[in-house]
């Protein structure tokens, strides 16, 4: 099992990369099979949620090749089967987004019931309601989301909840149903409107991504594509406050700025420099950290996905800040381990209380989601001493090659089997 090994005190200086958005990737890949022509991806994130969701394509049949790294080429043509229920599907939460793709293609669908980041209760109700509403038959059974339908009729669908997955999964079916669908209440997040632009690029006919309500015309078939995924907001923002823990001077490199902008805003409230240059943000940190208050909410509010990332900056932050969460009811789990850093953190149902301390000290931390997984890191660099990460296979399912960017940044960080490369870097350190 790897760990990371952080040696913690540099300050991260430098420029880096940010790679395409895995949560757009996901949706966009399962998207492909809506096509018998070939789709061309480029920008794909070397991730181990997008690898699993490739895999499992190509064990019904789809010809799934990598081109190189970041690119992909998908031939859906001889699909020869539309049950998935591959056992490394259930762990990501995805897996949903091949039902709402195969249903609009093939009229049915059976896969595992997804899985994911276990930081709340993860409802599927509003997909399920979606698919109803265009006509669907819907069950739920032996850990199996089983759709199908005669035919799919676009319909008026108001979403409960501002919902990610059922945004995505509901366009994704309606994009070929019949007549047209509007969904109200819609999610509104850089990576729905790169799905919504994928699909067009196949010749769907969907407008408003990015607002509230989606409109779309139902098209007979979807054709093939060459497509370039967005950068990954959410990496993006995890180095810009990787800048702000360590006292750094980060240039972020690919990136949408406008999709930063709360991140940007909150930053400058703690006391950081950020300025645009194009498609770089530059985030300095050169002067104590002051405290702010933060809610997460659906875009463009802050995202709940940068929430732990957010809390340990604060943590370093003079005054009392507060952090609510209000998108996922299970996402502190980490601030225990950031209380064994030095942290003085009091959670109280959705809101972290969070009282500023001078530093963290290392510690060996367990991580317990992705998202979390990446904030310890960015504790365990701004912290005296050592830390030891265990648990490291969440941050690889969503972030690529994270220990080398920060280590290109001036982090010492390395990636090493458990105890005995442990017991080898204690010697080389003592
Ligand atoms: C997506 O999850 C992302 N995952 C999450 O990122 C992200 O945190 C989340 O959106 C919010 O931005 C992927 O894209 C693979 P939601 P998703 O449906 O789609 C409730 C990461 O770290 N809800 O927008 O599952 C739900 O319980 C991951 O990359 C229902 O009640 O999130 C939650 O409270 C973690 N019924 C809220 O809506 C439903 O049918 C938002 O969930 C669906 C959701």
């Amino acid at each position: 099992m790897e760990q990371y090994l952080i040696r913690g005190g540099n300050s991260l200086v430098g420029e880096v990369e940010i790679g395409g958005a895995k949560n757009a990737a996901l949706p966009i890949l399962a998207a492909s099979v809506m096509t018998d022509d070939t789709v061309h991806i480029e920008n794909v994130p070397d991730v181990r949620d997008t690898n699993v969701l490739m895999d499992a394509m190509a064990g019904i049949g789809i010809i799934v090749k990598k081109e190189d790294r970041h690119s992909v080429t998908i031939n859906a043509s001889n699909i020869n089967n539309t049950v998935v229920c591959d056992d490394n599907i259930k762990k990501i939460r995805a897996s949903y987004y091949l039902i709402g793709a195969m249903l609009g293609k093939y009229k049915t669908a059976e896969v595992t019931l997804p899985g994911g980041c276990d930081i709340g209760c993860r409802a599927i109700d509003q997909h399920i309601k979606g698919f109803r509403a265009l006509g669907a038959e819907v069950v739920l059974e032996h850990g199996m989301i089983r759709t199908k339908a005669e035919r799919l009729v676009g319909s008026h669908i108001y979403m409960d909840v501002v919902s990610v997955g059922a945004t995505i999964n509901v366009m994704l079916a309606a994009s070929l149903a019949e007549g047209k669908t509007i969904i109200e209440n819609a999610a509104k997040e850089p990576h729905v409107v790169d799905v919504a632009n994928f699909l067009n690029s196949m010749g769907a006919n969907i407008k408003g991504a990015g607002t509230d309500v989606i409109r779309i015309r139902g098209v007979q078939r979807l054709h093939g594509t060459d497509y370039a995924i967005v950068p990954d907001q959410i990496e993006a923002g995890t180095f810009m406050l990787a800048a702000a823990a360590t006292k750094g001077d980060v240039m972020v490199k690919n990136v949408i700025p406008k999709h930063l902008e709360s991140i940007s805003a909150k930053l400058i409230e703690t006391g950081c420099e950020v300025s645009e240059h194009g498609d770089q943000v530059r985030v300095v940190c050169s002067r104590n950290l002051r405290h702010t208050h933060i809610k997460t909410l659906p875009y463009p509010g802050f995202p709940t996905d940068m929430q732990p990332q957010i809390t340990v900056v604060l943590g370093l932050a003079e005054g009392t800040s507060i952090v609510t969460e209000s998108i996922f009811e299970n996402r502190f789990k980490y601030v225990d381990e950031l209380i064994r850093m030095g942290a003085d953190i009091k959670v109280e149902g959705n809101t972290a209380i969070i009282d500023g301390v001078s530093k963290y000290t290392g510690a060996g931390i367990s991580v317990p989601d992705l998202r979390a997984g990446a904030a310890l890191v960015l504790a365990a660099l701004s912290a005296e001493g050592e830390s030891v990460v265990d648990n490291i296979r969440y941050i690889q399912r969503g972030y690529e090659d994270f220990d080398i960017k920060l280590r290109n940044l001036g982090a010492d960080i390395r990636v090493v089997e458990r105890d005995t490369d442990y017991r080898n870097f204690k010697l080389l350190t003592s």
